[in-house]
């Protein structure tokens, strides 16, 4: 019960897992691997990005964690299978949202922004074709955004640019929902609102990534609910400021590891 949470990404963006996590379950410890050094898995072959996830996982499974989140759609997309077929702890994945933002499109033209590796995936294709039935959906790789975000630079002229750039086609077909197929781009949203109309939907998974991480803890009965004071660990094994701004929680000790 009192173990941590492991969670991992290929960098800075799972955080915006972690936090919708620590928002839902703030007494659990959480231990957070940011691999930013092999950022962005996105354009890795999957031998490659299923090498990284198992490394990722033996770190944390090292270190005790309870359960983990994958908490990057490349390495959940190429690697959960593996995983789940290979070690003895829950792992939760990131799955883009297609099934809510089917649900919610009124043009029945949903756009999805993700990296080339999601959206080349099997995974992602089975989740478009078993709920996304009679609806277009407009894949965009974002190619280069991962690359901005790790280096800080969300609120940049290449940003606007890139933006820009991967929206028009989705625009010009009328979209009306947006579903943002990587944890680093919840970081974008004050980018997207000013480039986008108002009435396009954005939808991203991290509050029901905590949803379902509760969920399988209280079901594995290690869901932790005494008031003790909790920690809050993050590792990454390049530049940790980025890192740090990103959390923003005086309570995270965050270090760098090389690993
Ligand atoms: C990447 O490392 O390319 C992006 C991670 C993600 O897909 O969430």
């Amino acid at each position: 019960m009192d173990l941590p949470i492991g969670i991992f990404d290929s960098g800075v963006g799972g955080t915006s897992i972690w936090k919708e996590i620590h928002k839902m379950l703030p007494a659990e410890d959480t231990l957070y691997l940011a691999d930013s050094a092999n950022a962005p898995y996105g354009e890795k072959s999957k031998e490659e990005i299923l090498r990284l996830s198992i490394k990722n996982t033996e770190f944390l499974l090292d270190r005790g964690s309870k359960i983990i989140v994958v908490a990057c759609n490349t390495a959940t997309t190429n690697a959960i299978d593996y995983l789940r077929a290979n070690y003895d702890v829950p792992f939760i994945g990131i799955e883009p949202a297609i099934k809510p933002a089917a649900l919610q499109t009124k043009t029945k033209k949903v756009g999805v922004l993700a990296t080339k590796g999601t959206l080349s995936s099997s995974l992602f294709h089975n989740t478009s074709k078993l709920f996304a039935e009679g609806i277009t959906v407009l894949e965009q790789e974002g190619k280069g955004l991962v690359e901005l975000i790790e280096a800080g630079k969300v609120r940049s002229k290449e940003m606007h640019a890139l933006l820009q750039e991967f929206l028009r086609p989705m625009l010009a077909q009328h979209i009306d929902c947006l579903v943002l197929g990587c944890t680093h781009y919840p970081y974008l949203l004050p980018v997207l609102k000013e480039l986008l109309p108002e009435d396009i939907t954005i939808i991203d998974s991290g509050e029901a990534v905590a949803r379902q991480t509760k969920a399988v803890l209280e079901k594995n009965g290690v869901l932790r609910t005494d008031g003790g004071a909790p920690s809050f660990i993050f590792y990454s094994n390049k530049d940790v400021e980025v890192l740090k701004s990103l959390i923003d929680c005086p309570k995270a000790q965050v270090s760098y590891l090389d690993f």
